[in-house]
């Protein structure tokens, strides 16, 4: 291996792209192509994916819609000829999926079938060929609202979780509103059920209800008119709720497998979760809560890794404790905005205990309910409200710990929360990177933290920051979502929401992290109009770079797209086989071409 940030992955920054650009823009002697597309058939039999006659049917062996999180992991044994793809569906845009003629009770149906998890083999001639998905392979699976989930962890069995369908309270059918995710140690996927509560209709009046966004209107897609548990106002389904807002454990090297909903990992609005092995081997996940003015939150295993027995760390999620962070800055003259006098946003915090040895460590509150209604839990130890805390990784390289926080155009103005040093402007539009250094192992309870970046287009954003490096000399970012390492340990940050904050296109950013250059930001790519850049997979040993992109051209409908990312067939061509004139959400590669 070359030095620590000196990757085999060079390219010249790509200039900012204009928000209305219908293209994916990479950097000179790159190329790039799909991995795979919205609607691809998975299975031998599977009916090509058209677009005018989706049923459920075909939707369910189909790759489904919304990618978020995705990974890559090759196979062993296979000379690196032959991988898993893992990739998970975060929400439908029915608008510009089906035609308007569409009967509503089939749209509810292939919507359906379009959310969930998919697993795909993928195979190249050799490691300098890009790689093509395999139809029929024995690893692929689609995971749907009609799978089996295993609840593991102390709310396992409880009576906040058990409904007419699961009167044990164990096994979920579902999962929802899958964002980002991480792949552990042990070569399983994590995925962070994040937004569910926009599937249900609930009571909305309890505090439970209301401080998780549930109400009792009628929900987007209208789920409710065909399943009860979508309303949990019905008899029997009270709990319905409780069982999303889960992370997701999936081994998408064993089709036959049970995938996992870990409670003690806590119930919130996870973006996703990302698991590193601390000193004494335990394993430490760190997961955001993606909700203004929401929280930064920790899990420490009880149980120890053992390297090789994938068995035994596939339980490792399912007990240990649980803290939620409290940032404290170390300026005392610290104003929204600006540079604080010591050169640095930083200071100390704590993570503090929810739940430990398996007691709880909040006052009137169960185990139980903790991990339950892990928010209301944590409003009462008076953890830090974050801007929005999106992808949570720690860097393998140095133990640091990166948050992305993406914006929060509230502070200030909602709930007499203002800026602090650790989320430094009021109206947010842009946010920010967290660097944590945990102050003794990984497992420890205190930790030192700064501000890597303060978001932004430094040509117009005094308030930006770039850790001292010359903001004229860094490629403008706004609105971080998910993050991933290279090989020799640079960030890389894609990002969703720059068209509303710098009228640029969402991108991906390689960020250096260490020496002269620490802070210094080169925009990789960019995604379509209306797309953001998600599940960012840099094999930059083989100088390969994939990113999931979600939503292109969602501001349009279906008679009136207005992105026609990946086929781009042309106006008034007749399109290829497998290829429509609309956009779809896909997975795809960077290389060199
Ligand atoms: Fe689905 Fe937090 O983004
Ligand atoms: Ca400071
Ligand atoms: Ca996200
Ligand atoms: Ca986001």
């Amino acid at each position: 291996k070359e030095g620590f940030g000196a990757s085999k992955l060079k390219f010249t920054p790509i200039a900012p792209v204009d928000k209305l650009v219908d293209a994916v823009t990479v950097p000179e002697g790159f190329t790039w192509q799909p991995v795979i597309r919205w609607g691809e058939p998975i299975f031998n039999g599977t009916p090509d994916f058209d677009i005018n006659n989706q049923t459920a049917a075909a939707q369910e062996k189909q790759f489904g819609y919304n990618n978020d999180y995705s990974d890559i992991i090759e196979i062993p044994d296979t000379k690196g000829r032959r991988a898993v793809l893992f990739a998970n569906h975060e929400y439908t845009n029915e608008g510009i999926m089906f035609p308007a003629t569409m009967p509503a009770a089939q749209m509810r149906a292939v919507g359906q079938a379009a959310h969930g998890l998919s697993v795909v083999e993928l195979e190249r001639k050799n490691t300098t060929k890009p790689w093509t998905y395999v139809k029929g392979a024995p690893l692929n699976r689609r995971f749907l609202n009609s799978t089996t989930y295993e609840l593991t962890g102390p709310v396992a069995g409880s009576s906040l979780v058990k409904t007419a369908d699961d009167k044990a309270g164990r096994f979920i059918k579902g999962t929802l509103g899958n964002c980002s995710g991480g792949t552990t140690p042990w070569g399983t996927i994590l995925s962070g059920e994040e937004n569910f509560n926009g599937y249900f209709v609930a009571p909305g009046t309890s505090d439970y209800d209301k401080r998780y966004g549930l109400t009792s209107k009628a929900t987007a897609r209208q789920w409710e008119i065909d399943e009860d548990r979508f309303d949990t106002r019905k008899p029997g389904y009270e709990n319905e709720a409780n069982r999303f807002g889960y992370i997701v454990e999936v081994d998408p090297f064993d089709p036959t497998s049970t995938p996992k909903k870990h409670s003690s990992l806590g119930r919130f609005k996870h973006e996703g979760a990302n698991v590193i092995i601390a000193e004494n081997g335990k394993v430490v996940a760190y997961s955001g809560d993606d909700e203004r003015f929401d929280y930064l939150y920790k899990f420490v295993s009880r149980d120890f890794y053992k390297e090789g027995d994938r068995k035994h760390n596939m339980t490792l999620l399912s007990a240990g404790d649980l803290y939620v962070a409290k940032f404290t800055g170390n300026s005392a003259d610290f104003k929204a905005g600006e540079v604080p006098a010591d050169g640095a946003f930083d200071g100390t915090g704590q993570w503090l205990p929810l739940v430990v040895n398996g007691e709880s460590k909040v006052d009137k509150m169960s185990v139980e309910e903790v991990l339950v209604y892990t928010r209301l839990a944590a409003d009462t130890v008076g953890p830090t409200k974050m801007d929005r805390c999106e992808d949570v990784q720690p860097s393998l390289h140095t133990g640091k710990v990166y948050v992305a926080c993406t914006n929060n155009s509230k502070r200030g103005i909602e709930g007499n929360v203002f800026a602090d040093e650790a989320n430094p402007r009021n109206k947010n539009k842009d946010g920010h990177i967290v660097e944590i250094t945990e102050a003794g192992g990984q497992d420890s309870t205190t930790f030192a933290w700064n501000l890597l970046i303060v978001c932004g287009d430094p040509a117009v954003d005094k308030s930006t920051y770039f850790s001292g490096f010359p903001a004229d000399q860094v490629s403008p970012i706004s609105c971080p979502d998910n993050l991933a390492f290279d090989s020799v340990g640079n960030l890389w940050i894609s990002t969703d929401g720059a068209p509303s904050a710098i009228q640029k296109a969402d991108g991906l950013f390689k960020v250096t992290l260490e020496g002269a250059e620490r802070g210094k930001v080169e925009q990789f790519l960019a995604v379509p109009r209306e797309a953001e850049t998600c599940g960012p997979i840099v094999h930059d040993e083989e100088r390969t770079v994939f990113v999931s992109v979600q939503h292109p051209g969602e501001d349009g409908s279906f008679a009136a797209q207005r992105s026609f990312f990946p086929d781009y067939v042309a106006e008034g061509a007749t399109p290829a086989r497998g290829q429509v004139r609309a956009p779809r959400p896909s997975v795809i590669q960077v290389f060199r071409g």
